[in-house]
């Protein structure tokens, strides 16, 4: 027997603006606990999707034990402006791919290759504002750290940071633009044409010269006698530049946002930085970078509130189900120090949180964001020991399908200005 979804009933419709509304964008967490309540499967026509907010619904789309979801959604969501990427692969395909990929982002390679890059980077940029007592931890840090770095990790010429910066802010609005805005569109098709005309001829130049970087590596990988190819290669390239420059950006910015509005909270991180672990984890449960993944219905399946068909999108609500009050006790406070949530699991597939997805497409990136959120935090607050938001600046959250604070104006005193103690 199939259920219909339930549709929110007037009052509930009117407590819970439609997502693509500004009061959505506004505020999410009040609309999301209104769905999580009443109505946990909406079919929503402009997205033409099926909304879900629960824990335990998103959890079992991600983890998809039952073979019932593809990433055939991606097709149409990123290929435009990517090509084909591992996000669209699934079976052994992918398997084979994520094996080729993998390695640079983990273990020996990411510890001894790139954990360098990941310090030097995070220092140069804290150089340019570590002595003027001010800076906006948006604007000066995070949006440039991660972008820097995976150009370095890559080999490309930072000089083009720029460019980079304004391809994957494209790639990500394609990504996000529910409502079918078609100037968003056009101009993440135009993002692919300039990025494949950058990107192949570098990657042809390194296939006869390889060198020590992420590229080279990328470009002799081999798994069961499979390579990549250039247009492979390419694809992957934009993928990283998006998938971990946007995310991790906001991941930097959210983790600043949510101690510096938690005082107490980040006296003990600055004073025990074992706890940037958990800060971190718990930035991803309470407010995390990507708000919603869509996947396709391969059958009919049955969730919270009824039945979905065959060959319909999900999209899944990363932001709602995170704060699922049938999974963490008290979720709308933000608490690095709660006890359901797991710190030491919150960066591999066995994480409880939802922001990294789980099951087969579970991020790869997630221990490099992790080690770069572990170097910038500890580079910042080095350099900022009494760090707090400006005289009266109240953060701001930005952004429907990635979310991060719009600004994070701070004062400090400069470490060496400081008068001496004792
Ligand atoms: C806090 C930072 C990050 C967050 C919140 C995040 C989030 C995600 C999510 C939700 C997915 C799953 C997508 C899906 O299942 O449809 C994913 C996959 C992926 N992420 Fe991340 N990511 C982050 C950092 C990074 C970094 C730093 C990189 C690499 C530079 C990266 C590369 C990827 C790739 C390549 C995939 C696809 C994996 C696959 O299909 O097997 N991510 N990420």
């Amino acid at each position: 027997m199939t259920t219909a979804p339930q549709e929110p009933t007037a009052s509930h419709a009117s407590s819970s603006p439609d997502i693509l509304s500004p009061a959505f964008a506004a505020d999410p967490y009040g609309a999301y606990r209104t769905m999580r309540a009443h109505a946990p499967l909406i079919r929503h026509e402009a997205t033409d999707s099926y909304l879900i907010s629960r824990y335990e619904d998103v959890e079992r789309v991600f983890r998809d034990k039952a073979g019932e979801f593809t990433t055939d959604n991606y097709d149409w969501q990123i290929e435009p402006v990517h090509g084909r990427t591992i996000l669209q692969l699934s079976g052994r395909e992918h398997a084979v791919r994520r094996a080729l990929v993998a390695p640079a982002f983990r273990g020996r390679e990411l510890q001894e290759k790139f954990l360098p890059v990941i310090e030097r980077n995070a220092r140069e940029l804290i150089d340019a504002f570590r002595h003027s007592g001010e800076t906006d931890l948006v604007e000066a840090f995070a949006t440039r750290f991660p972008v820097l770095v995976i150009a370095d990790m890559l080999g490309l010429d930072k000089a083009d940071h720029d460019r980079f910066h304004a391809w994957y802010t494209t790639v990500i609005a394609f990504l996000g633009n529910l409502a079918g805005d078609p100037d968003v569109a056009a101009a993440g098709e135009r993002t692919r044409q300039e990025f494949a005309a950058y990107m192949i001829p570098v990657i042809q130049r390194r296939r006869s010269a390889p060198g020590d970087d992420l590229l080279s590596a990328l470009c002799t990988a081999e798994v069961d006698g499979v390579r990549m190819s250039d247009e492979d290669i390419k694809a992957f390239c934009s993928l990283l530049l998006a998938a971990g420059g946007e995310t991790t950006d906001k991941a930097i910015a959210s983790i600043f946002a949510n101690l510096l509005g938690h005082p107490e909270q980040l006296a003990a991180v600055r004073e025990d930085r074992s706890l940037i672990d958990r800060a971190f984890a718990e930035t991803l449960r309470f407010t995390p970078p990507v708000h919603m993944i869509m996947r396709q219905t391969a059958v009919e399946v049955e969730l919270s509130g009824g039945t979905v068909p065959a060959g319909a999108t999900v999209t899944c609500l990363i932001g709602a189900a995170n704060r699922d009050e049938s999974r963490y006790r008290d979720p709308d406070r933000f608490d690095i120090f709660r006890t359901d949530l797991t710190g030491t699991t919150a960066f591999s597939a066995a994480a409880d949180h939802l922001a990294f997805a789980l099951g087969r497409h579970f991020c790869v990136g997630a221990l490099l964001a992790r080690a770069e959120v572990e170097a910038g935090v500890n580079q910042l607050l080095d350099a900022m020991p009494d760090v707090r938001l400006a005289d009266g600046y109240v953060p701001s959250e930005q952004g429907v399908f990635t979310r991060g604070p719009t600004s994070l104006p701070v004062r400090f005193t400069p470490v060496g200005a400081r008068p001496d103690r004792g």
